[in-house]
């Protein structure tokens, strides 16, 4: 497998072509950023962390019936991906109250949500990604209906597995978006899973443990990121 140009670069990761055209190229880069990409760093050792973690999630996930992009690990910020027809719209997750559903509803974070909650957003920096939902998916050609149940089923499927892994670490896995794309029939989870795109509070003590390090400023973003991945079983040496 040959490594060509770059196809695309997102805020955190950029997509390359490789000498078959069914299969990519993503790389993990440090660049970190938050509120649309008006608070931006660079975090050292975050491309691989994200990377690591990622691989190991998409494993798991995969070993529970969740196909995924994830083909495997090339280097320590790279990873090989299947090429997929991206689906506009991503799926968010909620088991406890926190980030923008407070706002939104005027309610206070830490509550647990049972059954846990699903929104849609709309995948669009220009308008903040808006709240919409399967009706106004099926209306824009986004996705179909079928595809939209199936995408609910496995977003469901994916916390059954998560919240479980992180819980037995003595972590609460808090929310999480996901995407997903299509590969000839089927609907497979794409982009990526890391403390990037999902919150994870530490279960005894509540420590934010995800990127909300970065976004309020709590510090030691990374270090923290790594507990997490240790705890859950990744070797990040
Ligand atoms: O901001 P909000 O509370 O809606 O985010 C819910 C979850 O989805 C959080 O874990 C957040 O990190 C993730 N998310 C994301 N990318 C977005 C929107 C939300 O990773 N564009």
């Amino acid at each position: 497998m040959e490594k060509r140009e770059e196809l695309y670069a997102g805020k955190a990761k950029s997509v390359f072509r490789t000498d078959d055209p069914e299969r990519f190229v993503l790389v993990f880069r440090d660049d970190t950023s938050a509120f649309d990409g008006e608070k931006k760093e660079q975090l050292n050792r975050k491309g691989m962390v994200n990377n690591r973690f990622n691989a190991f999630i998409m494993d798991k996930l995969e070993a529970a019936g969740v196909p995924t992009h994830h083909e495997g690990l090339l280097s320590a910020t790279e990873s090989l991906v299947k090429k997929l027809d991206m689906i506009p719209v991503e799926c968010v997750v909620r088991n406890v109250s926190a980030g923008s559903l407070c706002r939104r509803l005027g309610v206070e974070e830490g509550l647990e949500l049972n059954p846990p909650t699903y929104e849609l957003f709309l995948k669009n920096d220009a308008l903040h990604d808006p709240m919409v939902n399967e009706s106004l998916a099926v209306s824009f050609n986004w996705a179909t209906e079928a595809e939209l149940t199936r995408m609910k089923e496995l977003t469901y499927k994916v916390n059954g597995v998560l919240k479980n892994l992180f819980d037995e670490a003595g972590m609460l896995l808090v929310d999480y978006k996901l995407e997903f794309g299509r590969s000839g029939d089927e609907i497979v989870l794409g982009d990526e899973f890391s403390p990037d795109g999902c919150r994870i509070w530490d279960k005894e003590t509540r420590k934010k443990m995800d990127k909300d390090r970065f976004r309020q400023g709590l510090g030691n973003v990374i270090e923290t990121y790594e507990e997490v991945g240790r705890r859950i079983g990744i070797n990040f040496d």
